[in-house]
C-alpha cells in the first residue's frame, strides 16, 4: 500500500490509492483494459469532455464483510445506467460486461484499501467516461475513455446518520423536461452548483430542485433523490428530470418488504406539510433525513424534527445491513469481487 489511512476513520473526500482501470475507444473499438499506478490522464485541451462536458460518471460501493469477502452493491444496474447516459449524450455505450469487469479489477487492485467490516466505511468506486476527440465544432466526439478510480471512503456528512436542513431552490433550474436530468453527466452537477453555493450560505447541506416547467412539483437534490413517508407509505417522485437512483430503488424494495405502499408518482411542494418524514437517498450517504426544508423565496419553512424519523432510520438500517453483509441479500443485490 502506498498510502497510509485510518481505514476505520473516513469521512467522503477523495484518498488516492495505489491503482487506477482505464479503457480506451477508438477506431470503432475498445481496446485493452489497462491498469495504471496513475490517477492522472493526457486529455487533449479541445477534448469534447473538456470543451462540451461530454462526459458521463457513476458512483458505486464495495464493502468488505463479516467473512472478509469484498462485495459490490448492485453493480449491474450501475452499468446499466452508464449505457443509457452514454446514449443520451451521444456517446459510445459502455458494454455492461466491460463496466462490471473494469470494477472487478479496480477493486481486487486495490483491496487493502476496502475499511474493515463494522467501521461503517466503504470504497467508493468512480467510474467516467468522457469524449476525446479533439474538437473545435459543436460534434460528439469518436474516441472515448473510460476511467475508474476509488477511494475509501466514510459518511458523507460529518454528523453521520443524523437529520439535516434542505433549501428549496426557485431561482434555478438543475434539468429540462427534455434535458439530461435523468442521466448523470457533467453538465447536470455543474448547473446545480450555483443553487449549491446559495444553499451552503443559508446553512443547509444541500438543495432541492422543482419540475422545471411549472415549479409545482418536488424533483430531487443535485446529487440525491427525495422520498417522503406518510403513514405506512413511502412516497417518491415519478419525473422525467431525475436520476433514477440505485438506493432509491432498494428502498422502495425494502419499504414493500416491511409492508409499506409504495408510491411513486408526482409530488406538490405543498404537500411537504402532510409529510411524516422527508429524506434525501443515494450510494453516498445512503438515507440523509430532513430536519427542515427551507423555502427562502415563500419565506416558509417545513419542519421534520431534529431527529431522523423512524421510518427513515429502519430503512437505512435495513439497506446498510445488506450492503455490509448482516442481513440476507435476498434480492441478490451484491457481487463478489
Ligand atoms: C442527481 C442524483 N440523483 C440521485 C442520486 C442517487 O443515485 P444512486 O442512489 O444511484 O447513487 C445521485 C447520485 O448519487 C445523483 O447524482
Amino acid at each position: 500500500m502506498r498510502y497510509k489511512y485510518d481505514l476505520d476513520k473516513l469521512n467522503f473526500s477523495y484518498s488516492p490509492v495505489d491503482y487506477t482501470v482505464r479503457c480506451y475507444f477508438s477506431n470503432g473499438q475498445w481496446g485493452e483494459i489497462e491498469i495504471s499506478e496513475s490517477d492522472m490522464i493526457s486529455v487533449p485541451l479541445t477534448a469534447t469532455g473538456m470543451q462540451y462536458g461530454q462526459t458521463a460518471f457513476e458512483g458505486l460501493k464495495a464493502y468488505k464483510h463479516e467473512d472478509g469477502r469484498v462485495r459490490v452493491f448492485r453493480v449491474n444496474d450501475s452499468a446499466k445506467r452508464m449505457a443509457r447516459a452514454c446514449w443520451g449524450i451521444g456517446m459510445i455505450e459502455v458494454p455492461e460486461n466491460l463496466f462490471c469487469e473494469m470494477v472487478r479489477m479496480l477493486v481486487s487492485k486495490n483491496i487493502d484499501y476496502v475499511p474493515g467490516w463494522g467501521s461503517g466505511c466503504s470504497l467508493y468506486i468512480r467510474p467516467v467516461l468522457f469524449g476525446l476527440t479533439p474538437r473545435v465544432e459543436v460534434e460528439p466526439a469518436s474516441e472515448f475513455v473510460l476511467t475508474m478510480c476509488c477511494s475509501p471512503v466514510g459518511d458523507y456528512f460529518k454528523g453521520g446518520f443524523k437529520a439535516y436542513p434542505y433549501m428549496l431552490v426557485r431561482d434555478y433550474d438543475r434539468a429540462a423536461p427534455l434535458g439530461t436530468g435523468k442521466y448523470k453527466v457533467g453538465g447536470n452537477y455543474a448547473a446545480s452548483f450555483r443553487a449549491s453555493l446559495i444553499s451552503h450560505e443559508m446553512g443547509c447541506v444541500s438543495e432541492i430542485f422543482l419540475d422545471a416547467k411549472e415549479k409545482k412539483y418536488i424533483d430531487e437534490c443535485s446529487s440525491a433523490n427525495i422520498f417522503a413517508i406518510r403513514g405506512n407509505s413511502f412516497i417518491t417522485p415519478n419525473s422525467s428530470t431525475i436520476l433514477p437512483s440505485i438506493t432509491n430503488d432498494s428502498l422502495k424494495q425494502i419499504a414493500k418488504d416491511m409492508g409499506m405502499s409504495v408510491e411513486c408518482r408526482r409530488i406538490a411542494v405543498d404537500e411537504l406539510n402532510d409529510m411524516d418524514e422527508v429524506a434525501t437517498c443515494g450510494t453516498a450517504a445512503v438515507v440523509a433525513p430532513i430536519s427542515k426544508i427551507v423555502d427562502p423565496t415563500m419565506k416558509k419553512t417545513y419542519c421534520y424534527g431534529d431527529e431522523p424519523g423512524r421510518v427513515c432510520r429502519a430503512l437505512y438500517e435495513a439497506l446498510i445491513a445488506i450492503q455490509f453483509g448482516n442481513a440476507k441479500d435476498v434480492h441478490g443485490w451484491l457481487s463478489e469481487v
